[in-house]
């Protein structure tokens, strides 16, 4: 085999597909949301601050719904990010996998659940030591005199926690995917065009 035909068969199967490309950007996501190990199990979500800056911070996956165009995260809802995505629910995500060598930029726009069949779902479905985090006593940003002051009792009020949680819903429009080969990138956007997702190759 010489070494241009090597080279051409070291080629991903989706390499020159954009719809296998799209495909592996979904199963990439999808697998991330169940493996505590996958990289993009960690991803960073960006949403618009107060004085119009972007305002960025690392989030759980916890489900991936390709059906409906959707990824769900949890958080306080005494949070910041509540309180921005309150504001304007657009918002992006960000991850990268340096295994897969790729990076995916989602964009949407987030719906906010604490107590309606999504947020029990969600709280239901969630393992007792993650729930015990939204017992913490003050909000998370207090200013506190003694960082004890934010210590969760060893036996949580879970009740309260229940009150103090939310789940995430971002309805992804647009999804931005790249791959890093040393033949050469790739790059390719789909964006939500009614019932459909419109895909492109773009530039790298
Ligand atoms: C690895 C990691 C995972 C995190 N996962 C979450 C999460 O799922 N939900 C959440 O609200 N905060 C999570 N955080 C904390 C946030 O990054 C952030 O510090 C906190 O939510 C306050 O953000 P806000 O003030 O912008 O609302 C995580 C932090 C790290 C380092």
């Amino acid at each position: 085999m010489s070494n241009s035909d090597r080279k051409a068969t070291d080629l991903p199967d989706f390499y020159n597909d954009l719809e296998k490309a799209f495909t592996t950007a979904w199963g990439l996501l999808v697998s991330a949301a169940k493996d505590r190990s996958s990289p993009m199990h960690t991803p960073v979500l960006a949403t618009s601050g107060p004085d119009g800056a972007a305002e960025a911070r690392t989030v759980v996956l916890r489900h991936v719904c390709e059906e409906q165009n959707s990824i769900r995260f949890h958080t306080d809802r005494r949070s910041s990010k509540v309180v921005q995505l309150n504001h304007d629910p657009r918002c992006s995500v960000l991850a990268y996998d340096p295994e897969a060598r790729m990076q995916l930029r989602l964009r949407g726009s987030a719906s906010l659940h604490h107590d309606d069949d999504i947020a029990n779902a969600a709280w239901s479905g969630s393992q007792a030591s993650s729930l015990a985090c939204y017992a913490q006593p003050v909000a998370a940003a207090t200013i506190l005199t003694d960082p004890q002051d934010a210590a969760i009792e060893s036996a949580p009020d879970l009740e309260f926690a229940r009150g103090n949680f939310c789940a995430v819903v971002i309805a992804l429009d647009r999804i931005e995917w790249v791959y890093l080969h040393h033949a050469g990138h790739r790059r390719a956007l789909w964006h939500r065009d009614g019932q459909d997702w419109a895909g492109a190759w773009l530039a790298p």
